[in-house]
C-alpha cells in the first residue's frame, strides 16, 4: 500500500432514542434499537495518513499529541481498519473538533465517524456506507449513525454484519433545531463507554429494552409525519427511561444538576403553552431542546434568560460522513 492521506469530517448527533447498554460490549452490539440526528455544524475533521510500514500510530487531538486512553482506543479501532483492509501499516491520526468538549454534545460519534472514513479513505479502498457504519461502530456505538445523512436509525441486529445505521429522511426532510442548554462544562465522571456496561445491573434496563422497540417506531413514525406531539411524548420519555436506568444501576449514575431539571420543567411548560420543543439529555447534565425551527429562537431567548445556563448551542440536521480531501 503507497501512503496516502485523506481527511473526513462527520458531525456529532443527538439520540431521540437512545443506545444504553451493549449485548456484547466488544463489539458494541446494543441492547436495542435506536434513532437519531446528525448535528449540523457541530463536526470533527479527522485527516489519516497511513505510513509505509508497521510501527506506532500517532494521534494528536485538536492540536495536542495524545498517549494513554485516547491514543489507545483510536490505535484498536486502527487495528479493526487494518485488519479489515489487510494491511499493517501505522498511521498518523490528525482530528479537530469544532465544538467544545464537555460542551454536551458527544465528541465520539463524530471522531469515529471520521476517523473511520478518512482511514478507509487513506487506504485507497472503498466501503459502502453500510460496511463504513459497522466498522465505525465498533470504534464506538452512536458513530455508526453519523455516517449516514439527516435522520438516522441503527439497527439492533443480531450480528457483526446486521448492525449498522442508515438514513431513514435525509436532512432536509423536517425543519427541527436542537438547542443545547449548557449548564455545566465539567467533565462527566463515568462516560459512555464505562456506563453501558453498568446497564444491566438496573431491573429497570429489562423493562427498558422491552419497550424500545414500541417507542422506536413511534418516533421513526413521528418524524416521517412530523408529529411533534408525538415526538415529544416518545422522546421525553425514552430520555427518562434511560436515565431511570442510570440512576437505578449499581455503582449508580446520576448525570442531572438542578439547572438540567429546572430546565426540563420549563420545557414541559412552554410546551403546555404551545411552543414545539421538548428535552432530551445523554450521559451528562447538558439539555438538548428539540424543537420545530420556527420555535426556535424564541425558545433560545428563554434559555439564555436563566442563570444557570451558560450557553446555548444551536444545530439543524446535519449530513451524513464526507471524505473532503484524498492525496
Ligand atoms: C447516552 O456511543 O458514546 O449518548 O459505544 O462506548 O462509544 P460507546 O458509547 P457511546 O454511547 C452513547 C450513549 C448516549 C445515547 C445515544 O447516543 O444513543
Amino acid at each position: 500500500m503507497s501512503p496516502t492521506t485523506a481527511t473526513a469530517q462527520a458531525c456529532a448527533n443527538i439520540a431521540f432514542i437512545k443506545y444504553w447498554g451493549n449485548r456484547d460490549d466488544a463489539l458494541r452490539l446494543p441492547a436495542n434499537s435506536s434513532i437519531s440526528m446528525n448535528l449540523d455544524g457541530l463536526y470533527a475533521e479527522t485527516t489519516v495518513q497511513w505510513l509505509s510500514g508497521p510501527g506506532e500510530d500517532q494521534l494528536v487531538l485538536n492540536e495536542t499529541p495524545q498517549s494513554g486512553d485516547p491514543l489507545r482506543r483510536v490505535s484498536a479501532h486502527l487495528e479493526r481498519v487494518r485488519a479489515q483492509l489487510g494491511t499493517s501499516s501505522a498511521a498518523n491520526v490528525r482530528s479537530v473538533n469544532n465544538f467544545p468538549t464537555g460542551a454536551g454534545i458527544a465528541s465520539s460519534a463524530a471522531a469515529f465517524a471520521a476517523l473511520t472514513a478518512a482511514a478507509v479513505s487513506a487506504a485507497g479502498a472503498r466501503l459502502s456506507e453500510r460496511e463504513l457504519s459497522i466498522l465505525a461502530r465498533t470504534g464506538s456505538g452512536s458513530a455508526s449513525r453519523s455516517v449516514p445523512d439527516g435522520f438516522v436509525e441503527w439497527f439492533a441486529g443480531d450480528s457483526h454484519e446486521t448492525s449498522y445505521a442508515e438514513s431513514f429522511a435525509p436532512a432536509d426532510y423536517w425543519a427541527l433545531t436542537d438547542l443545547v442548554a449548557i449548564v455545566s462544562q465539567a467533565h462527566k465522571a463515568v462516560g459512555s463507554t464505562a456506563g453501558h456496561p453498568t446497564a444491566t445491573t438496573s431491573d429497570l434496563q429489562s423493562c427498558r429494552v422491552a419497550g424500545a422497540q414500541e417507542r422506536f417506531d413511534r418516533c421513526r413514525q413521528a418524524v416521517l409525519e412530523r408529529d411533534f406531539a408525538t415526538f415529544a411524548e416518545v422522546v421525553e420519555l425514552d430520555s427518562n427511561q434511560m436515565h431511570a436506568v442510570m440512576m437505578t444501576s449499581r455503582p449508580s449514575l446520576f448525570y442531572w444538576l438542578p439547572e438540567s431539571v429546572l430546565v426540563m420543567c420549563l420545557v414541559r411548560q412552554w410546551r403546555a403553552e404551545g411552543l414545539r420543543v421538548c428535552y432530551t439529555l445523554d450521559a451528562g447534565p447538558n439539555v438538548h431542546c428539540l424543537c420545530e425551527a420556527a420555535d426556535a429562537t424564541e425558545i433560545e431567548r428563554r434559555l439564555r434568560t436563566l442563570a444557570g445556563v451558560q450557553d446555548v448551542r444551536s444545530a439543524s440536521p446535519g449530513p451524513g460522513a464526507r471524505v473532503v480531501s484524498v492525496e
